[in-house]
């Protein structure tokens, strides 16, 4: 089967209330005509047609990495005008799926199953029963069960707006049959518009058998109109997430409905996730992870047996290896790498360092631009003073080195193995290996001194 994808992505949106484009606006941090490309995609589709209007050009550059054929519609006359817009682009002997840039939720799966139901001579629509139809085209049937008709919500009486199940506005439809039918569309109807719906009756006058086929569950079909909406669809997107992560990783969730996962989450066995973690980008996470409440994680790699302790925010391209205990509270910026057995405690910043294994940072230290070697171990307070004004400069920690607390160490500067640098020490050039290094002016009495007294 030649299979020809259109995503209607034109609309206005607004009752977004948004200067965004609708389809821009993100779900789980992917705009919304991002995940319903993932999907068409997922078809291998022989071509991927895009119909805009508004805010093409933000459209576009954010679907720019994909081989699409952009198709605009200048004024947004209808579903059915949008789909002919395309038309031109498509050949005769392909099947025409026609997908929504505003129903993110769909599934490659339930895709496949219309899909699979195909004929060059019938009509496939994709529907699902909805408890509250409101606001969607109804499929109405005859007495046989046989599809007649769409009757969108404008233009539908009492007794058709009873009737529960919807046209999602995906369709799967022979390209020569299509091309007639838009052709005598007309937009003769409540909001003046040229419905693609309406092929459905022409299809029924041709005798063309109609077929349905149904949503795996009912939020793959669910448009975004509002914000509402859009809350509504995040939501059952991270329910969903939450369960993959317990289903197919066995992960512990404390509290399935407050984890965020914006981005994809792999998981080793006996991960423990406490509440209010959020997921950010490419995670992976290995064996008996433990993770505190009110984490932020992006794009990072975390080794086995790692604890994260409350409050952490974990950066961009983080490395955390084997048994690392993090926090609580410590920030770990991009290019933070560590080796096993590292700990690294409250109130510590660190950003493009790498730490050898078993050293520790306990407490209150901004460390950056720096490569630590193993077993050192780094007092509190201590500043690694690494930016001049204008540039950045490394520092150097040999193995097994110590430095008091409340030092400073003036970038570029080399500590030196076995190394013990005295505690409120400012060291501007390099020290030796296994030696006692220290800057601290002398500690003076001043006997008989004493406090001034109130007049
Ligand atoms: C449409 C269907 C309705 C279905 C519902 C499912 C029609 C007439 N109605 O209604 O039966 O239940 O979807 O969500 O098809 N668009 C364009 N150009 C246009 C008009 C629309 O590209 O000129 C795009 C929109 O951006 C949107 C999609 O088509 O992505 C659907 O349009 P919308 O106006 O939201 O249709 P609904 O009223 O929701
Ligand atoms: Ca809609």
């Amino acid at each position: 089967m030649n299979l020809s994808i259109i995503i209607l992505a034109a609309g206005l949106g607004s009752r977004m209330r948004s200067e965004l484009p609708k389809v821009l606006h993100p779900l789980a941090n992917k705009p919304l005509i991002r995940h319903v490309v993932d999907g068409a995609l997922a078809l291998q589709p022989h071509s991927l047609h895009v119909v805009y209007g508004h805010g093409g050009d933000q459209v576009r550059a954010t679907l720019s990495e994909f081989s699409i054929n952009w198709v605009h519609q200048a004024e947004q006359l209808g579903t059915g005008h949008a789909v002919a817009q395309a038309m031109p682009d498509i050949i005769d002997d392909s099947m025409v799926l026609v997908l929504c840039g505003d129903v993110p939720l769909i599934t490659a799966a339930t895709l496949e199953d219309l899909c699979s139901k195909a004929d060059k001579d019938s009509l496939g629509i994709l529907t699902v029963e909805l408890d509250n139809p409101q606001g969607y085209g109804r499929i109405v049937r005859n007495a046989a069960g046989e599809v007649e008709r769409i009757v969108e919500e404008k233009d539908a009486d009492a007794t058709i707006k009873q009737i529960k199940e919807v046209n999602s506005g995906i369709f799967l439809i022979p390209a020569n049959h299509l091309r007639r039918w838009l052709s005598s569309l007309n937009n003769d109807n409540a909001q003046g518009e040229y419905y693609l719906t309406d092929i459905v009756s022409l299809a029924v006058a041709e005798n063309m058998p109609i077929f349905t086929s149904s949503a795996h569950n009912v939020y793959e079909v669910m448009g975004i109109n509002n914000r509402v909406q859009l809350a509504t669809l995040e939501r059952q997107y991270q329910k969903q997430q939450a369960h993959k992560l317990m289903l197919d990783y066995g992960v512990t969730l404390h509290d399935p409905s407050r984890i965020d996962i914006r981005g994809s989450v792999e998981a080793g066995h006996d991960v423990v996730i406490d509440v209010n973690v959020i997921f950010e980008g490419d995670i992976k996470l290995g064996n008996k992870v433990k993770i505190g409440s009110n984490c932020v994680i992006r794009n990072a790699t975390i080794g086995d047996g790692v604890e994260i302790l409350t409050n952490c925010v974990i950066e961009e391209n983080v490395v955390i290896g084997d048994n690392c205990t993090i926090g609580p509270l410590a920030r770990l910026r991009p290019g933070t790498v560590l080796a096993e057995n590292v700990k690294i405690g409250n109130f510590v910043e660190m950003k493009k360092t790498t730490v050898a294994k078993g050293s520790k940072i306990n407490h209150l230290s901004y460390i950056g631009d720096t490569e630590i070697g193993s077993e050192v171990n780094i007092g509190a307070g201590t500043i690694t003073c690494n930016y001049d004004g204008t540039n950045k400069h490394k520092t150097i920690i040999g193995d097994k080195a110590f430095i008091g607390s409340d030092t400073q160490l003036i970038a570029p500067v080399t500590v030196g193995a076995g190394a013990t640098i005295g505690a409120g020490s400012t060291i501007s050039r390099d020290t030796p290996d296994d030696t006692l290094t220290l800057s601290r002016s002398p500690q003076n009495s001043v006997p008989g001194w004493q406090r001034p007294i109130k007049k």
